[in-house]
């Protein structure tokens, strides 16, 4: 079986004393599983109950939803990536559609927030995708390869920031909307995105898929060699069901 990462982004939701009773059940339903990662995307308010919670298990891991760029200093209600590594963060998501599309950020902020990320020494999981108009207009592969390029050559060139990430593809239509990409739709993508990763010498880097991702569907979705993994929001925060979707979908 292939090492595959199951990614819960819990989005606005779970506060820490929430996350202590989540973990509580999580971890009794879940024992490690051979070739299996799990990383959680707390709210920043939850890392340091979520991080302490996890404990030492080599399989587990917290990370943060987002950061801004610089390391400290009067930026009211910002997260750094300093910071948030204090608070026991392996990991950042960053360029989430949501913070392009809810909060305006632009693919050169993402591309500041993931040398920041880089810097701080967590590890980035980058995020892009297309919307509804963008993929009916045929842009997908456009869209896609742009937000790659301005995001990871904000990171000391492309090459050297491309071997260090993990991509996250969410295609914008299928996100909290109960309509995912076909593992086709899926695979099509992610084979782009791997070729344009191999032409910058990265061929290690690890491309997940996210977007309606449920217990029902993540392991057609898996069955696809090109999915190295899912990053799952709304079904990530039940932790019964997420733990079974963790030891069931993988094929
Ligand atoms: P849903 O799984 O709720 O569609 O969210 C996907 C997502 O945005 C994960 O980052």
């Amino acid at each position: 079986m292939r090492p595959l990462v199951f990614a819960a982004n819990w989005k606005m939701n779970l506060g820490p004393a929430e996350a202590r009773d989540y973990l509580a059940t999580f971890l009794k339903a879940y024992s490690p599983q051979p070739n299996r990662q799990v990383w959680f995307f707390p709210p920043a308010v939850s890392l340091e109950a979520v991080a302490t919670g996890l404990g030492n298990r080599a399989d587990l891991l917290a990370g943060v939803q987002d950061v801004y760029w610089e390391p400290k200093g009067a930026f009211t209600g910002a997260t750094s990536a300093p910071l948030a590594a204090q608070a026991g963060a392996k990991a950042a998501l960053i360029g989430h559609s949501e913070r392009r599309h809810v909060f305006g950020e632009t693919d050169e902020q993402t591309g500041r927030k993931l040398a920041a990320v880089l810097e701080a020494k967590l590890h980035p999981v980058l995020c892009v995708g297309e919307t509804l108009e963008q993929r009916d207009a045929g842009r997908t592969l456009e869209v896609v390869t742009r937000q790659l390029e301005t995001a990871l050559s904000g990171g000391g060139g492309a090459r050297a920031a491309t071997a260090r990430v993990t991509i996250a593809y969410e295609p914008v239509w299928a996100i909290g909307t109960g309509r995912n990409a076909t593992p086709h739709d899926a695979a099509t993508v992610h084979a782009a995105i791997r070729a344009w990763l191999e032409q910058h010498e990265a061929t290690e880097t690890r491309i997940l898929y996210g977007g309606s991702v449920n217990l029902k569907n993540a392991a057609d979705l898996l069955a696809e060699p090109e999915l190295d993994g899912v990053l799952v929001g709304g079904a990530s925060l039940d932790p019964t069901g997420w733990g079974e979707l963790v030891r069931t979908a993988a094929v």
